[in-house]
């Protein structure tokens, strides 16, 4: 049985002086141990519900839970909630608060209060991961914009949170830290970490979830798994949300070479590598 981590029931908000409603009923949950994706265009509300993921907004009206027990909004409860659910900014800017890269990554950790020795070794292993070992004693506004991303991704798994919520965590990044940022989700993955990242990217999207929520107008208008939503594909093109190239690439592709190739529209480059090799081995 499917055990939803978070769950978000009903929730209603709107910014005090803002102009009108952001979250519009939305409800979903995020299933224990998957890789998921957000999608949803610009303004829709995505990073209004990241902010409600783990307490910073209370919503005004609905709830959100934790392994099915609603958020108290106290001080103690709220903590324990940014212990359990690790929220990476969409602006890293507004993360990012010591001077340097180590003690920005050891701040939470001094928060705790961890002994010392306990954060130096954490510190270092996390430096290593994220590839920040050289930049470890720089001033965090001599970095540059992808830098800071990885070291507010860091800062956030050095306190190994059981939910990660990443809010457009590859803007900014070149391939080359695409590449290593989505790996490194996948250790995080494999570790027992449950992922939601919002992203507009929809090849990684399609490529990398096991399970994608499409929210529009501040509400839910699709989850499931990223073969479902392929075959929705006037909603994502009504939502303008567009389709993976991987897609466009199927549809590309003549009837004659599709022709014995089961199954629906591949997610990924290597699906449609192995179902072509599979036409070629069974066409022999
Ligand atoms: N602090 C704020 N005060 C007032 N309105 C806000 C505030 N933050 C966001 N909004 C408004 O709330 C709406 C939803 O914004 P939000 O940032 O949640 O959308 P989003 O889906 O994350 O968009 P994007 O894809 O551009 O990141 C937008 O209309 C935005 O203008
Ligand atoms: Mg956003």
């Amino acid at each position: 049985m499917t055990v939803m981590l978070l769950e978000f029931d009903d929730l209603h908000y709107s910014y005090p002086g803002g102009r009108g409603p952001v979250l519009q009923g939305v409800s979903f949950g995020i299933p224990e141990g998957k890789k998921c994706v957000l999608l949803g265009r610009n303004g829709c509300g995505k990073s209004t519900l990241f902010l409600h993921g783990n307490g910073i907004i209370q919503p005004q009206k609905g709830q959100v839970s934790w392994r099915g027990v609603p958020f108290v909004y106290k001080r103690q409860a709220l903590q324990e909630m940014t212990q359990r659910v690790g929220l990476v900014f969409q602006d890293p800017e507004h993360q990012l608060i010591a001077s340097t890269v180590s003690e920005d990554i050891s701040y939470g950790l001094c928060n705790r209060k961890l002994p010392p020795e306990v954060i130096r070794a954490k510190v270092e292993s996390i430096l290593n991961v994220f590839g920040l070992r050289e930049l470890a004693d720089a001033p965090i506004h001599h970095l540059s914009l992808g830098q800071k991303r990885r070291l507010a991704l860091a800062g956030v798994m050095v306190l190994e949170p059981e939910l990660l919520l990443l809010d457009e965590p590859t803007a900014y990044l070149d391939r080359y830290q695409t590449k290593n940022l989505l790996r490194e989700l996948d250790h995080i993955h494999q570790s027992g970490t449950t992922v939601l990242m919002a992203t507009h990217d929809m090849d990684i999207a399609f490529e990398w979830a096991e399970w994608i929520c499409v929210m529009d107008g501040g509400q839910l208008v699709f989850a499931g798994e990223p073969q479902e939503a392929l075959e929705k594909r006037e909603m994502l093109e009504s939502l303008h949300l567009g389709l993976p190239l991987i897609a466009e690439v199927w549809d590309a592709l003549p009837d004659t070479v599709k022709q014995g190739m089961e199954g629906s529209i591949p997610t990924s480059v290597d699906e449609l590598k192995q179902r072509l090799a599979g036409r070629l081995v069974s066409s022999r």
